[in-house]
């Protein structure tokens, strides 16, 4: 189809705003979706034409006369329960209303298919939106990609520069995977397009241990980087469970007990990603975590 017409709910967001380049990248029409209360600073100039259209997601049938000839809705949206599941919800409503074939949910994670409930909380709001959305009448694709990489460099206590160790729980070898931002977004945006694209999508721009991520950190940072033991997965859940009596911080989408949740299921292997699916489309050069942490370096 020329010129597929996209909703991309989420479009101001980090994640929303790359997936948004790409797709105009491959001549899709983006109506990117705003909120009149943004909270990221709303619509921002771009060197690509998305269409901004700022919308009351509370207003169902303004919504459903948007969706109306797309071929895909993709959500880049980032919450707790009132975005992930309810306002999810209301979108999925308008796009079987309008009768748009296929849906592409926020869940960009680790692999949380096979984890029982109540382990990770942004995990159980995803299971939740999935049952919905799955008893929908509508395809739905879930691009489920580790963590972020540049997470690396940003908050997550993986390499820690100031003291060169590389902080692991359980096992250094236990394999983990990192993609960066603007890969999922490639992936996304051609998921986005694929009329074939399956119910699940699974992708890992680089698979390593902590063993690795110690490798990469002393060819990046031109200095050696050690092990650093913090004890058993065991012990993230123990204190995952400890902070979050002490900061429940409920309404944050990534408070420190959340974090630490993620970085267990990470390295106890069950978020692993399997099998991957990363050569399903063309022209992607998967980013390596050294790449990213020598990037980091330079400020
Ligand atoms: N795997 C990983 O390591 C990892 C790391 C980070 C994020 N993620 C996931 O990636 C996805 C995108 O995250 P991001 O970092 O791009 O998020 P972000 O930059 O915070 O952007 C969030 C987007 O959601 C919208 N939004 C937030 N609350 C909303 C609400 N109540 N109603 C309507 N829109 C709302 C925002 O719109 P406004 O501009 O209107 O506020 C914005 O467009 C999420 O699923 C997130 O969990 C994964």
């Amino acid at each position: 189809m020329p010129n597929p017409k996209i909703i991309l709910a989420g479009a101001t967001g980090d994640l929303g705003r790359r997936i948004a380049r790409e797709l105009t990248r491959l001549d899709a029409t983006v109506i990117g979706l705003a909120r009149k209360t943004s909270q990221t600073g709303g619509p921002r100039p771009t060197a690509n034409d998305v269409h901004h259209v700022v919308v009351d997601y509370d207003d169902q049938a303004s919504l459903e006369a948007l969706c109306a000839g797309a071929s895909c809705v993709v959500s880049a949206l980032s919450g707790v329960r009132d975005v992930i599941v309810d306002m999810q919800s209301t979108l999925l409503n308008a796009a079987v209303r309008a009768g748009i074939p296929r849906f592409i949910p926020s869940d960009f994670a680790a692999d949380f298919t096979t984890l029982p409930p109540g382990r990770n909380r942004n995990f159980d709001l995803r299971r939740e939106f999935r049952e919905r959305l799955d008893a929908a009448p509508i395809r739905a694709t879930s691009i489920l990609n580790g963590m972020f990489t540049e997470l690396l460099v940003e908050d997550a206590p993986f390499v820690l520069p100031r003291i060169r160790r590389v902080l692991y729980f359980g096992s250094p070898d236990q394999p983990m995977d990192f993609t960066t931002k603007d890969n999922v977004a490639q992936f996304t945006a051609r998921a986005a397009l694929d009329d074939d694209a399956p119910r699940w999508l699974r992708i890992s721009g680089h698979r390593c241990s902590a063993r690795d991520l110690a490798d990469a950190a002393t060819r990046a940072f031109g200095q050696p980087f050690r092990l650093l033991r913090g004890g058993s997965a065991n012990t993230l859940t123990a204190a995952a469970t400890a902070v979050r009596l002490l900061a429940p911080g409920r309404s944050a989408t990534f408070p420190v007990w959340q974090g630490m949740q993620y970085m267990r299921d990470m390295y106890d292997g069950r978020g692993l990603l399997e099998p991957l699916d990363n050569n399903r489309y063309d022209q992607i050069d998967w980013t390596t975590v050294e790449h990213v942490l020598s990037k980091g370096t330079q400020g």
